[in-house]
């Protein structure tokens, strides 16, 4: 009975529908510039620094509460700095059980950064202090505009935090079942920002699953049907090409990746086609999981984690989710080339030599650095079929990305200045920060003796970039190589501990720049 239980419990796992993630939170918020009426237990006053001063507070506050509040705010030198907090429990005169002043820094320069680092502090407190129904209000920040901007973004950080991933718990922790009524200048405005920063959230939230996946569990065939399910409904054209396909069309390269595995090789397509513009063009690295190949990832530490080697494919179909659910008016397309670098009898040798989609040979140097395999034919696909006004692609790349800038940015490689300065701009926006590391002078760098080109060199990130520029052609392109960006092993700020999203903000608000250009 106990074994027949068992086996229950692991096939309904398999077949549990995979979690819209318009459910996913388990958080309302209200936007109103009306005095709520419901019976809110923590009380929440945005203050702004040096400002610090009844005129800030909600009228009405008796001067029994104004005493109390400002004997607090001297006891715990509060002055609005960005990020400070001060909590006074049982604010006198007040309803409320706590009440809580937040500081957000000078009046003229409060980013959206900050606003949204502000949001995922209030989420640590929403769920600290288990409050069914909070009250925010937003009035002291008096300008409509920034107030809805910034309320917006503070919004968007609570619910970027409050993501957890607790499909394989079997008890799962309750989700915060939260009420929060934002008291604004504004409701339409603030309630506008907030849907289109609610559907960016959503798209992390989905690149985050994605990556967050098990490797057995996220694999290429799943990995798609998980972004069809998500992004058609939406309006987003998808179209998925199974293995006969990939082989079919010539791409021998991405082909070749996932040989020695059971789970063929896939490539995802998503198109939003928001605008009659001519299409910018994501790629993503779909590597669902990289043991190495027969260039085995030997030690423990280097294997373990792999599953989040789809973290730049998860992070293209976040993208054309947060655009499509936004409605932006831009026309991207997402390729994400999925494959599962395995061994068996029939997987890669290193030294074969693979032909690509667009006829180039490779020797394959290295079973290990198969990112840009699949990439190449990705790249490759996107331009023969969409003619792309420019491509980015992105993924876990290169261990040496990682040891050059570590995780405080990802590195981006391109002969374009205009792509450079708005991606620094969508990654300065975004706070998904991108450095530019150089594409030359690195001759023969991927040079073979044998075929057209080697998919190893030195130096790594750079000869991973110059392997993929040939594909690009002379489409305008940039590489974004997120290695080490794609998981983080504690929370911190707007990321819940595991898969960050990483890239999904930064491209979705690449798309805009640049379409704007
Ligand atoms: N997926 C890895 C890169 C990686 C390393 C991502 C660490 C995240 C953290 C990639 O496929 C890989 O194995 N790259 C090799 C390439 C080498 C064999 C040329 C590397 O960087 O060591
Ligand atoms: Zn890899
Ligand atoms: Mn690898």
């Amino acid at each position: 009975m106990k074994l027949m239980r068992g086996f229950v419990a692991v096939m309904s796992m398999a077949l549990v529908p995979f979690v819209a993630s318009a459910d996913y939170l388990n958080t309302t918020f209200t936007f109103s510039n009306q005095t709520t009426t419901a019976d809110t237990r923590v009380l929440l006053l945005p203050q702004f620094e040096g400002e610090v001063s009844e005129q800030g507070w909600p009228t009405g506050l008796s001067a029994e509460t104004v005493r109390h509040l400002n004997r607090a705010i001297q006891a715990g030198d509060f002055s609005g700095k960005e990020k400070q907090q001060l909590e006074v429990i049982a604010p006198a005169g007040l309803e409320e059980l706590r009440l809580l002043l937040v500081g957000v820094g000078a009046a003229d320069s409060v980013t959206r950064a900050t606003a949204e680092e502000i949001g995922a502090a209030l989420s640590v407190y929403f769920n600290r202090v288990k409050s069914e129904q909070v009250l925010v209000d937003t009035r002291a920040i008096d300008a409509a505009e920034h107030n809805a901007r910034i309320t917006a973004a503070v919004a968007h950080g609570v619910d970027l935090r409050n993501y957890r991933f607790d499909r394989y718990k079997s008890k799962p922790a309750d989700r915060p079942a939260q009420t929060v009524h934002w008291q604004v200048v504004n409701n339409s405005d603030a309630q506008q920002q907030y849907a289109a920063k609610r559907a960016l959230a959503e798209g992390v939230f989905l690149a985050r699953e994605l990556t967050n996946l098990p490797g057995s569990d996220g694999y290429p065939a799943r990995f798609a049907e998980i972004a069809r399910q998500q992004l058609e409904p939406l309006g987003v054209e998808v179209t998925i090409l199974g293995p006969e396909q990939v082989k079919e069309l010539g791409m021998g390269s991405l082909y070749s990746v996932s040989q020695g595995s059971q789970h063929k090789a896939h490539l995802l397509v998503a198109h939003w086609k928001g605008s009659d513009d001519q299409p910018i063009a994501f790629v993503g690295k779909g590597n669902t999981f990289d043991t190495g190949g027969y260039n085995l990832k030997t030690a423990a530490a280097s294997i373990l984690l792999m599953q989040t080697d789809k973290a730049g494919g998860a992070a293209v179909v976040g993208a054309v989710k947060a655009l499509a659910g936004e409605r932006a008016p831009v026309n991207v397309v997402g390729v994400v080339p999925l494959s599962l670098n395995m061994i068996s009898g029939e997987a890669t040798l290193p030294g074969d030599v693979v032909t690509a989609g667009n006829g180039t040979t490779i020797e394959v140097g290295n079973t290990d650095a198969e990112g840009r395999l699949i990439l190449a034919d990705g790249i490759w696909y996107a331009r023969e079929f969409f003619n792309p006004r420019a491509i980015a692609d992105i993924a876990t790349l290169t261990g040496a990305k990682v040891g050059a800038l570590g995780t405080a940015y990802s590195a981006i490689f391109s002969d374009h200045d205009d792509i450079v300065a708005t991606l620094r701009q969508a990654g300065e926006n975004t706070q998904e920060l991108v450095w530019q590391l150089p594409l030359g002078p690195y001759p023969n760098i991927v040079s073979s003796r044998i075929a057209d080109m080697i998919n190893t060199g030195s130096p790594g990130a750079q000869a991973g970039a110059i392997f993929l520029q040939h594909f690009a052609g002379d489409t305008p392109w940039v590489h974004i190589d997120m290695a080490g960006n794609a998981l983080n092993q504690s929370a911190s700020g707007i990321h819940p501990e595991g898969a960050t999203g990483y890239g999904v903000r930064l491209l979705a608000e690449w798309a805009k720049l640049y379409s704007a250009q």
